[in-house]
């Protein structure tokens, strides 16, 4: 019988800063319930010059890790589309931060939001070849549209850390998925920009096409249906992205599935509703959103859906540990999430400007502000 492999344990970090998105839409002149209805965003982390993916990323790994874990991770896989060098991995600056064994694969990995799905996928694969071994598997970024954008109130930030293990305590990975590559210019971020460039609504049209395709080619594949599920979480660049993606296929299902599905898909946009968009950690807040707000059973089957721009996407499938809720630290998540300080528009604005890499010798610590164990102090 071959070994169970899965995410044994999730870790979250998000700064503790936030804009209420209310305020940005009367700022911008916009009614306040297009945000907060019709995009379906309520509150976006504001990320302050002190943090980057990499600090994300050690903080969101800190909640997960022991000195014996450590100490068993074969690779570090950091999936992020605003690391902080072209040619570095930040899996290299990681691994450093966090005092991991230097017998370690650290690489970085990148297809937009995708990327932590590839991370995800290639250690499951590593797992089943090698069942001791731990592979930490980061999704990390800062998603940056630019001041007055039609993005703007789909930013965001934070990191996912996810530790890959043979017997999981959180969610077996089925072996079997589906994905769609094809050569899009849906948003795109070419080398010399700092904000991604973006057809809007032509990327909305591609992520629900790509959901159709590999949905389709799943079912085909494995011979399930919608009634196999308990829950679908989607890649959330704004959460009516994903209850877009969950009403294409919810009227295949019953009265009481689709009633329950939607219980669920209400669960799993809670904590991204109140973040905004973390690009490659986003799918797997969803799926932390779930397990912390949702009514899940040991042994019900959960969909994911993985888009990333340009575009890749893929539908996998897995099975909920009766264990799970020992993957993660809920009381520190819950306390993370409960304690921001909400930031006047203005105060967004000088710190979105402020937030960009530069080759100053200081970096402002905003006084008071900074609570996370590791920050950027200087460079
Ligand atoms: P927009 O043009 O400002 O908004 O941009 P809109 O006019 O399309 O309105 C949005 C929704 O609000 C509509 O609802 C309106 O009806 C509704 P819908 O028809 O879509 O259901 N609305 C209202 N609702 C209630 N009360 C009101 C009201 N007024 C309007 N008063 C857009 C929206 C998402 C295009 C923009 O924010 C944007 O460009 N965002 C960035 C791109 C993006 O997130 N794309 C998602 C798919 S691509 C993806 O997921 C990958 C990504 O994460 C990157 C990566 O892979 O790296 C982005």
């Amino acid at each position: 019988m071959s070994v169970k492999v899965g995410i044994d344990q999730i870790g979250f970090y998000t700064p503790d800063q936030y804009l209420p998105l209310a305020d940005l839409a009367v700022a911008r002149g916009d009614d306040p319930n297009k945000y907060l209805i019709g995009i379906g965003q309520t509150k976006q982390a504001v990320i302050p010059p002190t943090q980057d993916v990499v600090t994300m990323a050690a903080n969101a790994a800190e909640q997960i890790l022991s000195d014996t874990t450590k100490s068993e991770i074969a690779m570090v896989l950091f999936g992020t589309e605003s690391g902080v060098d072209n040619s570095k991995a930040s899996a290299v600056y990681l691994a450093h931060l966090l005092g991991l064994p230097t017998n370690t694969r650290a690489i970085e990995v990148k297809q937009a939001c995708y990327g932590a799905t590839a991370g995800l996928q290639i250690a499951a694969d590593f797992v089943r070849v090698h069942p001791a071994a731990k592979v930490l598997v980061i999704g990390a970024d800062i998603a940056r549209y630019g001041l007055h954008s039609a993005g703007e109130v789909t930013q965001g930030g934070g990191a996912i850390a996810m530790m890959v293990t043979a017997n999981p305590r959180v969610l077996t990975l089925d072996a079997v998925s589906s994905y769609h590559t094809e050569d899009v210019m849906d948003f795109w971020r070419p080398v010399y920009r700092t904000e991604a460039l973006v057809d809007g609504r032509y990327s909305t049209n591609v992520y629900l096409k790509f959901f159709e395709t590999v949905w389709q080619d799943y079912q085909r594949q494995t011979g399930k249906t919608i009634a196999d599920f308990t829950a679908f979480v989607f890649h959330l660049p704004f959460t009516k992205m994903g209850r877009k993606g969950l009403r294409q296929i919810l009227p295949t299902a019953s009265a009481d599935q689709q009633a329950s599905l939607t219980a669920n898909f209400e669960a799993s946009q809670e904590d991204n509703r109140n973040v905004g968009n973390l690009y490659t950690g986003s799918l797997y807040l969803s799926f932390l959103s779930l397990l912390r707000h949702g009514q899940l059973q040991g042994g019900e089957t959960v969909g994911f859906f993985s888009y990333g721009s340009g575009a890749e996407g893929e539908f996998f499938s897995g099975t909920v540990e009766p264990t799970y809720r020992k993957g993660f630290a809920e009381a520190k998540i819950a306390a993370m999430l409960d304690q921001r300080t909400a930031v006047t528009v203005d105060e967004y604005e000088e710190l979105f400007n402020e937030q960009l890499p530069n080759d100053a010798e200081d970096v402002r610590l905003p006084v008071g502000t900074e609570h996370a164990r590791y920050y950027l102090a200087g460079r």
